[in-house]
C-alpha cells in the first residue's frame, strides 16, 4: 500500500498516541538512522496529518538521545512542509504559569554534543535569527485567544533538571521558558526547509523561581497529561485552517543556494 500524503506534522510528547483518526503506521528509513518511531499518518477533521511521538513508543528515548536528524528527515520524506511541535517546558518568569500554553519566538541553545545540522560539507548557513515560523505562530494565537505569544525558550541538555543557580541565570537573562527537546529540532526543520513552531505547555515553575524542592519528573508528566485534551483541541482548530507554507521565509531562504545535503 502506498504511503498517504501529509503536508503537516505534529511531533508530540507522551500522551498523543491516539491523536489521529484512521492512522496508518509508516516505517521510514533515513540516511541518519531510524526515527523515534514509525510515523502515523491519519486524519484530524478533514486534514491529513503525520504524527511522530518524539520520545518513541513507551518514552524509549530521553531528550539527549532522540535522533532529531532522522525524525525531521523522515517527516520531510513523507511530504511534510509544516511542523507543529508540542512540548513540556518549565516557567522561568512570573509572566508565565503552570497550565499556560506559550508559542515562543526565540530559542537559546544550551545543549551540548547534539548533532544539529545536515551540513557535512560546503557553505550552507541557514538563517536562524527567528527560529520559529511566524505564520504558524499567528495561526496558533488566532486559534485560541488563551495562547500566550512570544518569549525565549532555553533548551538545556538534560536529562537532569537545572540547578537553582542555572535557572536563576536563565531568568536573569530574560528567558521565560526552559525545555530539553526544542533544540536541535527547530534548526533541523529549518535546514529541511519546513515551517516549525513549538507549542510549549508550562508544566512547572523551574528550580530558581519556586521556593520548594525544585522540579520533579512526576509533576511535569502529570501536568502534561492533564492538559493533553486542551493541546489536542488547539491542534484540531489550527489544523483546520492552516496558512500556506508557499513562499514562507522558512523555506525561501534556500531558493538561491546550492544545498550540500539532500532534502528528500
Ligand atoms: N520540561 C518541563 N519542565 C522542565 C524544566 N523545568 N526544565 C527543563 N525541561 C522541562
Amino acid at each position: 500500500m502506498s504511503t498517504p500524503p501529509a503536508s503537516v506534522a505534529v511531533i508530540g510528547g507522551s500522551g498523543f498516541y491516539e491523536f489521529l483518526d484512521d492512522a496508518t503506521q509508516v516505517p521510514v528509513e533515513t540516511p541518519y538512522g531510524a526515527p523515534s518511531a514509525d510515523i502515523a499518518v491519519g486524519r484530524v477533521g478533514g486534514v491529513s496529518v503525520a504524527f511522530l511521538p518524539r520520545h518513541g513508543q513507551g518514552h524509549a528515548y530521553p531528550p539527549h538521545l532522540i535522533n532529531y536528524r532522522a525524525n525531521l528527515w523522515a517527516l520531510r520524506s513523507l511530504g511534510v512542509r509544516q511542523v507543529l511541535a508540542p512540548c513540556a517546558v518549565g516557567g522561568l518568569l512570573p509572566s508565565v504559569a503552570p497550565g499556560d500554553v506559550v508559542v515562543p519566538d526565540q530559542l537559546v541553545d544550551r545543549t551540548s554534543g547534539r548533532i544539529q545540522t545536515y551540513v557535512q560539507t560546503g557553505a550552507v548557513h541557514a538563517p536562524f535569527a527567528d527560529p520559529y515560523c511566524d505564520r504558524l505562530a499567528t495561526a496558533l494565537a488566532a486559534a485560541d485567544p488563551g495562547v500566550k505569544r512570544g518569549g525565549a525558550m532555553v533548551v538545556i541538555e538534560g536529562p537532569r533538571f537545572s540547578t537553582r543557580a542555572e535557572s536563576q541565570s536563565y531568568a536573569a537573562a530574560g528567558w521565560s521558558l526552559v525545555n530539553m527537546t526544542g533544540h536541535p529540532e527547530a534548526v533541523l526543520a529549518r535546514e529541511m526547509r519546513m515551517c516549525y513552531s513549538a507549542i510549549a505547555l508550562v508544566t512547572d515553575m523551574d528550580a530558581g523561581v519556586e521556593s520548594g524542592e525544585g522540579v520533579g519528573q512526576a509533576e511535569v508528566f502529570e501536568m502534561f497529561a492533564a492538559n493533553i485534551e486542551r493541546l489536542k483541541g488547539l491542534l484540531a482548530t489550527v489544523l483546520a485552517d492552516l496558512p500556506s507554507p508557499d513562499g514562507c521565509a522558512c523555506s525561501s531562504w534556500a531558493d538561491e543556494l546550492e544545498l550540500t545535503y539532500t532534502i528528500p
